[in-house]
Order: C-alpha cells, then structure tokens, then sequence
C-alpha cells in the first residue's frame, strides 16, 4: 500500500518508518526543512532505540522518502495518516492548530479517494471536524475519514509498534474499516474496529488509566512509609491478581512525558465540556504533582536546610531510555534546589544536551556519573536508566561526603543496599540509616 504520513515527530516517524518496514511505501512530510533535510541523510532528530537503523535501512530499500511537497507525498498515497502535535493550551485543552492546517492543505490537494486517518490524540469530535474542514477545500465527499490513535512509549517505540497489542480503528464506512484492517495486518495484532468518537475516547481512557494506576501506588507507597510497609512488595501482591495486573505499578516521583500529564488534563477539559466533573482524574493530577516534589520533602525533613547542599541528580530525561525531559521530574526538583540555595551536578546518560536547554542555568551537567556524584552531600536518583542502577554502591559508600542517597525510583533493593555503610532513603520503603 502507499501511505503518506504527515509530521515527523515521534508519532509520525515511528509510524512512517514501522509501516514501510512491513513492505508499504511510505512518504513522510514534514513542514521543517532542515528536518527533512537530516533525514534524508539518515539522520534522526529523536534518540529512539533502532529507529535510525530502520530509517537507513528502509530509505536504502527505497520503501522510505522524506519531504516537504505535501501534495507530491499524498498524491499517489491510498491512506494519508496525519500526526502532527497536539500541544496543551494554557486551559489544558488540546490545541488543534496544526491538525486543521494539515486538513486545510489535504482538502486543497485531494483528487480521488483516500482514507484519512488521524494518528494524533485529538479530543472527541476532532474527526469530524478534520472532515468538514477536508470536503470544505476539496468540495467533494470521495474520502473518508478514521481514528487510529497510537499507543506507542517512548524509549520502546519501535517494538511497541512491531508488537502492538491492539490497533483501534474508528471509521464511519466498512470500505475505509477494511483498508485499516488489511494495512495492519502484518503486525499480527487484534484490531479492533469501532466508530470514531469510541476510538478517540479509547486514547484517553487508556492513558488516564494507566495515570491513575501510577497515582494511586504513589499514595499507597506515601502511606507504606509511615506504616513501615513495603510498597514494592505491596504491588507485588497486588499484580499477582489478574485483574489488577503487575504492570504500572512502580511506585516513583510520578509520571511525566509528552503524553500523560497533557491527556489527562485535555480529558477533565473534555469532561468539563459536556458538564462532567472528572473528579477522580483531578486527583490523580494532584497526587502526581506532589509526588515530584516527594524527594525534596524527604530531604527536608532530614537536612532542616539545603543551602549550600552539594546535590547529585541522577536521571534527568522523564524515563529511561529517551532524551526526551518533557514534564520531567528533573525540571521541578532542580527549580526547587535552586530555591533552596542547594549546589546542583546534573548527569543523564543520553538527555544532557536537553537537559542544558531545559534546567535552570545553575544546574551544571556532568559527563559521567561519579562526576556528578564526587563531591555530593546528597544523591538523588530520578530515572531509572540501566547504568545508575548499575552504580556501585561501594563506591558511593567510600566517597568523602558519605552522600546519602534519595532514590525516586526505588532502583536497589533494601537487602542489597543493606550491606554498605549507607544512609539510604526510597519510594514507600521503610529507610536505611546507617
Ligand atoms: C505513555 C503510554 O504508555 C503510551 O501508551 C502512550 O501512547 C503515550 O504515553 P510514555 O509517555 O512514552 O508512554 O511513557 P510510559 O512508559 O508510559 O511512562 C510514563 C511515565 O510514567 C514515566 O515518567 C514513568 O517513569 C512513569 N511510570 C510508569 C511510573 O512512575 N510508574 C510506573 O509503574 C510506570
């Protein structure tokens, strides 16, 4: 099949790059010339485990093309996927700018029959309008429009692609139901075909729901602290039944990223809109913002000041594996150091560079880990990356300032942690002191 994809960002690209894998040829657009440009030479804006092998790999087999000609990339395509941005307004609400101009543009250059299918999480009712706005420029009805919203991590993006769980399909028509079909058919997934307002509520629900799920273990760990329980242990036993699942249930400084923070404030938005008060969603977004402010709070209680207060932050992007810092943990808790006076050394295995862009300038980022820790009062770790739980513990145990250590993201287990001469603070576990 021919498909064009239009935005390039980690939706757009991941989609793009994983249906031409499959053997479709795939034009992807995008407005940004340099972007296109980078691409074209195998050069990948995004750091996303495989995704540049991939893009080399399919753009050498001449099943992958880049540029910025919208109406060359749609012209021969037969499902033209649009999955642009979605930023949040300051009300919280999705803003749909970038979604109507592609469908302004997609009307202006459509000819024959085409499904248009929006990948980006768009608020219920978005399809219909991207449809009246296409027939409105094209001036015929020969399209039809679908929902096919992306459940894809980031960090995981390809194999969550490559290995989908499900693919919802919203559509008004079985023709355009039957292409979605046929095109995810080599993914070997359960598809699920329903009309467009469910599929695009199907988005929200999930996201909310996997917040929430995060929500409620940070509180049960809040309370496991001062119960002298052991939350990791807590949500062990809690997976262990299939109806709750062990999935989502690490207890941590929150969520953060580009899509739970934003969804689950553009779903109360929605609610509000049909006069529905998502109060259960409410909470969730207030426990989280507290939650990242949990290992400050621990700090305090234990220093009384952080004035001049040598800090190691450990993991700044807002989850292994990506260099993506949107929303993360890193950006209040660094604010909140800075408040306090504290001396901040910054290190992220693959997010410095954002991380120089994003935090406040007094944050000094390091190269390497026991840079950032050499001199450190105080440790506290934010993401979970591989390597800094790969820390050697006797290490930190020898250095000169006995740092004690904040863990956001319960990284060693207490036995293990036990056998060093170390004062040792976690997520909903009771405390290690020397
Ligand atoms: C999420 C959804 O998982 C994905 O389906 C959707 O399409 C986009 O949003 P992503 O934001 O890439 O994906 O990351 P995810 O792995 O879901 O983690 C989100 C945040 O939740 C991270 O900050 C992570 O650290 C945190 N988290 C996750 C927890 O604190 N505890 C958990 O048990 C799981």
């Amino acid at each position: 099949m021919n498909v064009c994809v239009i935005g390039t960002g980690y939706v757009g690209l991941v989609s793009g790059v994983c249906f031409s894998d499959i053997g479709n040829r795939v034009t992807c657009v995008d407005l940004d010339e340099n972007k296109i440009n980078n691409l074209n030479n195998g050069i990948v804006p995004i750091y996303e485990p495989g995704l540049k092998e991939l893009v080399i790999k399919n753009t050498n087999e001449e099943r992958l093309f880049f540029t910025t000609d919208l109406k060359a990339g749609m012209d021969d395509a037969d499902i033209i996927i649009i999955a642009v941005g979605t930023p949040e307004k300051e009300s919280g609400e999705a803003d749909l700018r970038f979604v109507e101009a592609v469908a302004k543009s997609i009307g202006e250059n459509l000819s024959d029959y085409k499904v248009i299918v929006t990948k980006s999480t768009v608020p219920v009712g978005t399809n219909r309008r991207v449809k009246s706005i296409i027939s409105e420029y094209c001036g015929h009805e020969d399209f039809d429009v679908a929902s096919n919203p992306e459940f894809l991590r980031e960090g995981s993006a390809i194999y969550d692609t490559m290995n989908m769980e499900r693919a919802i399909i919203g559509v008004e028509s079985q023709k355009a139901g039957d292409l979605l079909t046929k095109l995810h058919e080599p993914f070997d997934t359960t598809v699920m075909v329903t009309d467009i307002e469910t599929a695009e509520m199907i988005k929200y629900a999930s996201n909310a729901f996997l917040a929430t799920k995060i929500s409620f273990i940070n509180e049960i760990a809040n309370i496991c602290e001062k119960l002298n329980a052991n939350v990791m242990d807590v949500a062990k036993g809690m997976g262990l039944d299939d109806r709750i699942g062990e999935k989502f249930l690490s207890a941590g400084i929150g969520y953060g990223g580009s899509c739970f923070p934003k969804d689950t404030k553009a779903l109360i938005q929605i609610s509000g809109e049909v006069e529905h008060d998502f109060s259960l969603l409410k909470s969730v977004i207030e426990v989280n913002n507290k939650q990242q402010q949990r290992l400050i709070e621990k700090a305090l209680n234990r220093f009384d000041r952080l004035e001049g207060k040598n800090v190691a932050l450990l993991g700044l992007a807002f989850k292994p594996n990506t260099d993506d810092m949107r929303e993360a943990a890193s950006i209040v808790i660094s604010e909140e150091l800075v408040k306090h006076g504290a001396n901040i050394k910054g290190f992220d295995p693959i997010a410095k560079d954002t991380a120089k862009k994003v935090l406040p300038s007094e944050v000094m980022i390091a190269e390497s880990i026991d840079e950032a820790i050499q001199d450190a009062d105080i440790i506290m770790i934010l993401t979970d990356w591989q390597e800094i739980k790969d820390l050697d513990l006797n290490k930190v145990a020898a250095l000169p300032g006995k740092p004690v250590i904040f863990d956001g993201r319960n990284c060693f287990s207490l036995d293990y942690v036990g056998q060093f001469d170390l004062e040792y603070h976690s997520i909903g576990r009771p405390s290690l002191v020397e």
